[in-house]
């Protein structure tokens, strides 16, 4: 592997990378070919430090009892673990405990609020959404207009990937408006506070898909004055399987439950059930309170490391990348090429090699990176490209691994006899 000269101790003083790797037991591992791991996948999943796994086999070893059941110690435990992430999440993002709803990830968070809106939306109301939307805050949406009879409108995208805000499509008709915080293909950071205040005004509602946001920048739902937030676990050092909703209380008071059965309940009958208010209305059955110590730890990690140095230290990889990949002749990068309101997802298209070929000799020479349309087609289809190859960084990569990289592409060019 390339290194800079001083190679992991040549970045800023952002963040000790040195230090945080060595919390990351599955980045000392070799992969392909005896190859060391360059994890380039994070906006994937991310990778788990010590004190998470810690935290969940902890669970298991000592407390593992059913929180809000029982009557026992192991479950009272249990409910305090549970409880005590939920008010950790509440913190991290400026937001009051019971305005944190668990949900499996973000994309159960965002058809948990199309759902639970269909009663609320008529023919002729209108749904929008944006071009570069994940599939996750799309499908859903298309579906919800399809239940109700309303009309789904977007946000198109620049040539350059940034979004075109056109205010005109924000009417009196406009009954939610579902955005990203942050492209998971171009990194494209929208104006998300300006566009909830534009909803506002036509009295819309805001949805924001922080699945890419919440993981990579300090968020404060007060300050962006978002009506939801829905965001994954997985991809913030924490556990498979555990996603978050934030509404805010009066927003979340006003939904009907969406899946039911027990602990959401107020009053059974045979003949009906009254429901809990939020957020128990939202979280039916045994709830992953592992999965919950689990993140209460990733976040503690984070809060740690602290969130301005978390984006920091992402803004100066994701330039070196930038800056790399434009050296590389015959290699187009989706999106803008500053770090202007611009995160850590660097897609790019390698002239004459198809992204799948490309991922295959990365993945060769131990680089892990995403190929595809990574769930964004419509996204893909708006910039002309098919399919491209992503990198994106986290907390634990290095100027070295963007090296790496960048001498893989080259050597996927040579070995295609692609123009280099
Ligand atoms: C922008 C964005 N939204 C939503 C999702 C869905 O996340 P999950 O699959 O964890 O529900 C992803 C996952 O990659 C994403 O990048």
């Amino acid at each position: 592997m390339s290194e800079l000269p001083g190679g992991v101790s040549q970045l800023p003083g952002y963040l000790d990378v040195e230090a945080i790797r060595s919390d990351f037991p599955a980045l000392a591992r070799t992969v392909r070919n005896g190859n060391p791991l360059v994890y380039l996948d994070s906006g994937a999943t991310s990778q788990k430090p010590v004190q998470v796994l810690d935290a969940v086999r902890s669970f298991y070893e000592l407390h593992n009892g059913a929180a809000h059941r029982g009557a026992h110690l192991l479950s009272e435990e249990g409910t305090e673990i549970y409880e005590d992430a939920r008010a950790k999440v509440a913190a991290f993002l400026g937001a009051h405990a019971d305005e944190i709803v668990f949900t499996k990830n973000a994309t159960e968070a965002i058809n948990l609020v199309a759902y639970t809106l269909t009663s609320s939306i008529k023919p002729g109301d209108e749904i929008l959404i944006t071009e570069m939307e994940h599939h996750a805050n799309l499908v859903p949406w298309q579906q919800l207009a399809q239940r109700t009879g309303a009309t789904l409108r977007w946000f198109k995208v620049l040539p350059d990937g940034r979004l075109d805000v056109d205010t005109s499509l924000i009417t009196e008709r406009t009954k939610i408006v579902a955005v990203t915080g942050q492209s998971n293909v171009t990194g494209v950071i929208p104006p998300v506070a300006e566009i909830a205040r534009l909803a506002h005004e036509a009295g819309a509602l805001l949805l924001a898909d922080g699945a890419q946001l919440v993981p990579h920048h300090p968020v404060d739902v007060t300050a962006l004055d978002v009506d939801f937030l829905a965001f994954s676990g997985h991809k913030m050092l924490g556990p498979l399987g555990l996603g978050v909703l934030y509404g805010k209380r009066d927003r979340l008071e006003a939904l009907p439950p969406f899946l039911a059965g027990g602990d959401m309940i107020e009053v059974v009958r045979m003949e009906g059930s009254t429901f809990q208010p939020p957020p128990a209305r939202f979280e039916p059955g045994v709830p992953p309170a592992a999965e919950a110590a689990g993140l209460g730890a990733a976040i503690d990690y984070l809060s740690a490391l602290g969130m301005d140095n978390v984006a920091a230290h992402e803004e100066v990889l994701t330039a070196h990348a930038l800056d790399a990949l434009r050296e590389i002749n015959g290699v187009h990068i989706l999106g803008p090429d500053t770090t202007k309101d611009r995160g850590g997802a660097v897609a790019f298209e390698v002239e004459g090699v198809h992204p799948h070929d490309v991922g295959q000799v990365l993945d060769e020479l131990g680089v892990a990176v995403r190929t595809g349309h990574h769930c964004a087609w419509p996204l893909h289809r708006a910039l002309g490209v098919q399919a491209s190859t992503r990198a994106t960084f986290y907390v634990y990569n290095t100027h070295a691994e963007v090296n790496a990289l960048a001498d893989g592409i080259r050597y996927a060019q040579r070995f295609f006899g692609a123009r280099q």
